[in-house]
């Protein structure tokens, strides 16, 4: 079988991606082997390949956490799954539920652990969920970053209902899987991008408003105009340390943000923190979600029958171009390596 590999260079960076010929890998007990059928990529992923992902082991790996198959094969003691059975599986190896552990860093998948992007992988059983029957393997392969992140952040955290007003920076794969879950639960999404061309594709997918942040510098001003000046329920902080002080400006007093994203950087915020406090608002770190967050997203998802919004799709041949494609910021959604 083919698989690719990141191996550590002497300078640092893990570049570049190499493809390679490897045995087919045989589950242990309470494993599984999946044969993928599609992958997709995340920002992390082009953080792991530059070195700079905090759940990036700085080894050799087989590279990207997100990926969709069939099972191939069952390992000893494995119960409720056949072989054949559809599935996914989440990023980190041992959170199955409840509150996080710094543990689980150690088994994330496509960064401290082997990930995805080979034609059969061994996973543990405890990090499976069922494929939902209306996704297709290219976008069950879209769910378990992008969309968990956004599922963890508005609902599991953020308590979402109908009518809240939401803040998606970017579009992105987890602001336009934010736009998707929020716009279902009834609520008003307002999307930034620095595109008008991809402003208008997330009008499509139901964004109440939106604003161009290349065009609009103060995009803050007008999220704040655009809610009566009450500011946002809740926002997708996809940016960072340098979106941070703005994402303040628009939240309404009382207000949930999710920090998730490091787009600007890792630094600290160039912004006093004081909004936060002085408008009584919540601030949750998020971090992808458990295998039993991913089980609520997933039945949420059948019954709003949504399919994840998929940029392209490239060949396993061609991984490295969807690399680059994801680089370039050109897309909107996912990007996906499809296996057949
Ligand atoms: N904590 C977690 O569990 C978690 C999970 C997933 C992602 N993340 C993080 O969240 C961020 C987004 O990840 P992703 O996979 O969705 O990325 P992505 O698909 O690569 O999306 C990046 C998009 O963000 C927008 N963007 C870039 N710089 C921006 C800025 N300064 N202000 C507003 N928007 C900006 C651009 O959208 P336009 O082209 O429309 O301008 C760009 O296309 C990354 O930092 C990633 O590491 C964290």
């Amino acid at each position: 079988m083919r698989q690719y590999r990141l191996e550590p260079t002497a300078a640092g960076p893990m570049e570049p991606v190499k493809i390679e010929d490897a045995p087919v890998p045989e589950p242990g007990p309470g494993e599984v082997r999946v044969r993928v059928r599609a992958c997709s990529l995340n920002y992390r992923d082009l953080l792991v390949r530059s070195g700079k992902s905090a759940s990036g082991g700085g080894g050799s790996v087989i590279p990207l956490s997100d990926g969709a198959g069939e099972i191939d094969a069952l390992g000893e003691g494995v119960s409720g799954w056949e072989r054949g059975d559809r599935v996914v599986a989440g990023i980190f190896r041992d959170w199955e539920d409840g509150r996080f552990e710094m543990r689980f860093h150690k088994a994330a998948l496509g960064g401290s652990a082997d990930g995805v992007l080979s034609e059969f992988v061994v996973l543990s059983a405890a990090q499976l969920v069922r494929l939902p029957g209306h996704l297709t393997f290219a976008e069950g392969a879209c769910l378990p970053v992008a969309a968990l992140t956004a599922w963890h952040s508005l609902v599991e955290r953020g308590g979402l209902k109908s009518g809240d007003t939401v803040l998606a920076l970017g579009t992105g794969g987890v602001s336009i899987g934010s736009l998707q879950i929020a716009a279902a639960l009834g609520a008003k999404v307002i999307v930034t991008s620095s595109s008008d061309e991809k402003l208008e594709r997330a009008r499509a997918l139901g964004a109440w408003h939106t604003v161009n942040y290349a065009t609009q510098p103060d995009w803050d001003k007008t999220v704040w105009d655009l809610t009566d000046k009450r500011g946002v329920d809740h926002i997708i902080e996809v940016g960072g340390p340098g979106t941070l002080g703005r994402s303040m400006n628009a939240i309404a007093p009382g207000g949930h943000i999710g920090l998730i994203g490091v787009l600007t950087g890792f630094e600290a915020p160039e912004a006093s923190l004081f909004p936060l406090l002085a408008r009584n608002v919540d601030l949750h770190g998020i971090y992808a979600g458990s295998r039993a967050m991913f089980e609520r997203m997933n039945a949420f998802l059948a019954e709003k029958a949504i399919h994840p919004a998929i940029d392209r799709e490239f060949a396993f041949d061609d991984a490295l171009a969807a690399y680059d494609w994801l680089e370039s910021g050109r897309h909107f959604g996912k990007v996906v390596v499809n296996l057949g």
